[in-house]
């Protein structure tokens, strides 16, 4: 699947002008899911854009009591239904726990893509070996593994794994939900470069081939800078540099 580098993660983001202002600076990606309880807000933003609908991946994830085989299609339909839309881009199983069967959830989203509700279907906060799991299971290609992806943590395995099986790693909280701005490692690679650890975390995030990021933001200046992280290139010397940071931050255990 063709993902823009950079798209919106919506948590906790709780006002549709927000959305509004995203796609008006460019961003052509809105990721939410059922927990984040905002799926009426970011599908009336995208409703009050400019912006055309089929221009946007919309992608939103069933929350693990949406898991359970014969809880699959309602929970999608109540999705779509507060998204205001007929069918998302993306629907995602959000972990695997609760409800999930490998099998029987796969078989169930499977008939909800066939039914036109889903046009790519993918897993997130899956191990390697839960994607083999899920993928054998599901005719339908697993077009994505959405994880915990930023300097101080990454999930062992995925990367190769992705570039093995010819999925897209969607990275959520590259800014580590903040942390990466007293890192010195990286503060001082961002002074080199003359610009802002935020913007030098995605640059590292996005310097991984198949590898796409969600930063969450919620004013135009974090939205715009976001984006503009696409064009930083970071020398071979940063990477290695960030990559020995050995502080690890996991904001999302299992
Ligand atoms: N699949 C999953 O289980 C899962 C779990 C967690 C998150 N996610 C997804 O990933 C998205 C992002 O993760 P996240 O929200 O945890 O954290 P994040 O994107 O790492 O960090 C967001 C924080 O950084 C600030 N920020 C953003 N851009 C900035 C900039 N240029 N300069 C300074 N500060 C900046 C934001 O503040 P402002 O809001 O003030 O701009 C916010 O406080 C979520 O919204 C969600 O869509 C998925």
């Amino acid at each position: 699947m063709d993902f823009p580098q950079v798209g919106l993660g919506t948590m906790s983001i709780d006002d549709p002008a927000v959305i509004e202002t995203a796609l008006e600076v460019g961003y052509r990606h809105l990721d939410t899911a059922q927990i984040y309880e905002n799926e009426r807000v970011v599908g009336e933003g995208l409703a009050d854009s400019p912006v055309p609908r089929e221009d946007v991946t919309l992608a939103t994830k069933l929350w693990v009591d949406s898991l359970a085989p014969d809880a699959v299609e309602a929970g999608t339909r109540a999705s779509l239904d507060r998204l205001g839309v007929d069918r998302v881009e993306l629907l995602y199983v959000h972990r695997p726990r609760g409800g999930y069967d490998p099998e029987g959830t796969m078989a169930a989203l499977e008939a909800v893509h066939d039914a036109g509700l889903a046009d790519r279907l993918a897993v997130s906060n899956f191990t390697p070996e839960q994607y083999d799991r899920a993928a054998e299971a599901c005719s339908v290609p697993l077009v994505a593994n959405q994880v915990e992806f930023h300097p101080l943590f990454q999930e062992p395995g995925v990367l190769e794994q992705a570039r093995d099986r010819g999925y897209t790693v969607v990275a959520y909280s590259p800014l580590a939900g903040g942390e990466v701005f007293d890192v010195p490692e990286i503060r001082a690679v961002a002074e080199k470069h003359g610009t802002s650890p935020a913007a030098v975390s995605i640059a590292w995030v996005l310097a991984h081939d198949d590898v796409v990021t969600i930063p969450k933001a919620s004013g135009r200046e974090h939205l715009e800078a976001n984006r503009a992280a696409r064009d930083l290139s970071l020398d071979p010397a940063d990477v290695e540099r960030i990559d020995g940071i050995e502080r690890e931050v996991e904001l999302f255990p299992e």
